[in-house]
């Protein structure tokens, strides 16, 4: 190929496009920290009605973000919505482009999408170990210096599913020099049953933190690529000048709003993770399996030197977990909790694999 391409771009990883494995039936998928559960029956219908409208643009975003406002305390000026909450990593790295400033910090390990979207944008990333597996804020707070745009804590952390506290982080937010955002990605919150957990939305207006949250795990609509964020409102109405203008498909809109309003389907989807997580903590114990307690979708699990050839031949029964060899763990593997056939599936074949 002739086109010179730039260094920052040449640096990402490729991998062809996420997860085709496993889309047709008969493959038990606890890959990719998805809800096992088709969506609330309010979802569908409300999606159904909706299609003989797919002629027109989207609807206006402000009914989500009204229902978003009255859930959290905020105002819908609060409130951002992206096509996953993914866009939206991507939108505040534009927005906070600024000359001088272009250091991002990131955990290690943690979700990889930061990094690589830091990179695209240009800017320089700082990563902070974790400490037996949880972040230590304090060191957060030891690597920023005057380049520090940018960083990015995911609380419950992916692949970990540990938490920090509301406590350290809100000591984190009040030592935090001026002109960094934090953006605090918790996809999993709704699972974290830890009382410590943070009350993040009550931060943003004192603070600079972009709270991100996602309807692709709790509430079942990954496919449809729906998330929202919540910060203060000028720096909102600044990365909303980033986006695209309809960037969230109508369908999207209308599914995430029936979610919204459905909170037993939730309660049964959480009900469900919470027999999950049991059943698998129980099963691990009996077998001798490390395992890292989660307040997540997911729980991260010590198997040894092979559990790269263990997720292979797992692969070969058409059950999909995830290798951490990525994330720097080659000895782990991440097991997103499923319902409780496949829970069942996947650790019997554990069983067996290891007899
Ligand atoms: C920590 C974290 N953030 C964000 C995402 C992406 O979420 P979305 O589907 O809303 O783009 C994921 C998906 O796995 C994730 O693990």
């Amino acid at each position: 190929m002739k086109l010179s391409i730039d260094d920052s771009i040449q640096g990402v990883p490729y991998y062809p496009k996420a997860a085709l494995y496993g889309a047709d039936a008969g493959w038990t998928r606890l890959a990719s920290n998805e809800n096992a559960y088709a969506p609330s029956p309010r979802v569908i219908e409300a999606m159904v009605n909706a299609l003989f409208e797919v002629n027109r643009y989207p609807e206006s975003e402000l009914d989500l973000k009204g229902a978003l406002a009255l859930r959290y305390g905020l105002r819908s000026q609060n409130f951002l919505i992206g096509n996953g909450s993914n866009e939206m990593i991507e939108t505040a790295l534009r927005a906070l482009k600024f000359k001088g400033r272009t250091g991002v910090i990131v955990a290690e390990p943690t979700f990889a999408f930061y990094r690589i979207a830091a990179k695209i944008y240009g800017y320089d990333v700082t990563s902070v170990p974790l400490d037996s597996f949880r972040l230590d804020l304090g060191r957060v707070t030891e690597r920023i210096d005057e380049r520090t745009r940018v960083i990015f804590l995911c609380n419950p952390n992916n692949p970990t599913g540990t938490i920090f506290s509301d406590r350290a982080f809100a000591a984190f937010l009040k030592s935090l020099p001026p002109e960094i955002l934090v953006v605090v990605d918790e996809a999993y919150a709704e699972f974290a049953e830890d009382r410590l957990f943070p009350r993040s939305f009550t931060y943003v207006d004192e603070h600079p933190v972009l709270v991100l949250r996602t309807f692709s795990k709790a509430y079942g609509l990954a496919g449809l690529r729906i998330g929202y964020a919540a910060a203060e409102e000028s720096l909102v109405s600044f990365i909303e000048r980033t986006k695209q203008p309809f960037s969230v498909n109508m369908m999207a809109l209308i599914a995430a709003k029936a979610a919204l309003s459905d909170e037993r389907h939730l309660g049964s989807v959480l009900e469900n993770n919470r027999k999950g997580r049991k059943y698998f903590y129980d099963a691990f114990e009996a077998l001798g399996i490390e395992f890292l307690p989660s307040q997540a979708n997911f729980v991260l699990i010590k198997v040894g030197p092979d559990a790269e050839a263990l997720t292979g031949r797992l692969f070969e029964k058409k059950i999909l977990i995830r290798w951490l060899g990525a994330y720097n763990l080659p000895e782990c593997v991440r097991v997103t909790i499923g319902t409780m056939v496949e829970n069942k599936v996947f650790l019997e074949a554990l069983k067996r694999l290891r007899a």
